[in-house]
């Protein structure tokens, strides 16, 4: 078993529709391939943890490296497991920009809770954690290339 994660700015100009695209295709593709993780979409930056067969995993990161709806990728951690940490494919989606409002702190207490009881033991594993958190308390990651 292998895993993978990486976050990416999203196409300024994305749409609803976009996502629901790539949230379509993902979860036939992936279910196809035996791939299973998760996709986290805040604030214009997506992060993803992808997990299965190594060759598939970094076959389907070159087309992700191509894709024109996101950019700036930036893979933050890859490596062997002995099991899975997703056993499904699921998407955690925010489209709300202002983090006073209720939605966005249901989101973030939402994904807190997942985290709480997910219990990462990989390095890739919390690597993918600490940066969605870091998404979820601040509005930007750190050294992300084009945003200093
Ligand atoms: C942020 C993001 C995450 C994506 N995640 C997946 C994924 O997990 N699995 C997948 O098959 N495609 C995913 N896609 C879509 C792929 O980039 C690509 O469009 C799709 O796999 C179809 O590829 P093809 O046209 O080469 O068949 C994602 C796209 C974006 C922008």
């Amino acid at each position: 078993m292998y895993q993978l994660t990486y976050y990416s700015k999203a196409n300024q100009n994305i749409s609803q529709k976009d996502i629901s695209d790539i949230l379509n295709i993902s979860t036939k593709s992936n279910q196809s391939q035996g791939l299973t993780g998760c996709l986290v979409f805040i604030e214009n930056t997506f992060i993803q943890i992808l997990e299965g067969d190594k060759f598939k995993i970094e076959t389907l990161y070159k087309t992700l490296l191509a894709d024109k709806r996101h950019t700036d990728l930036v893979l933050i951690s890859k490596g062997y497991s002995s099991k899975r940490f997703f056993p499904e494919w699921g998407m955690a989606y925010c489209p709300i920009s202002d983090k006073t409002s209720e939605a966005f702190k249901h989101f973030q207490r939402n994904l807190n809770l997942l985290l709480d009881l997910s219990q990462p033991t990989t390095n890739v594993e919390n690597q993918f954690w600490i940066i969605v958190k870091l998404k979820l308390s601040q509005n930007r990651i750190p050294s992300q290339p084009g945003t200093e």
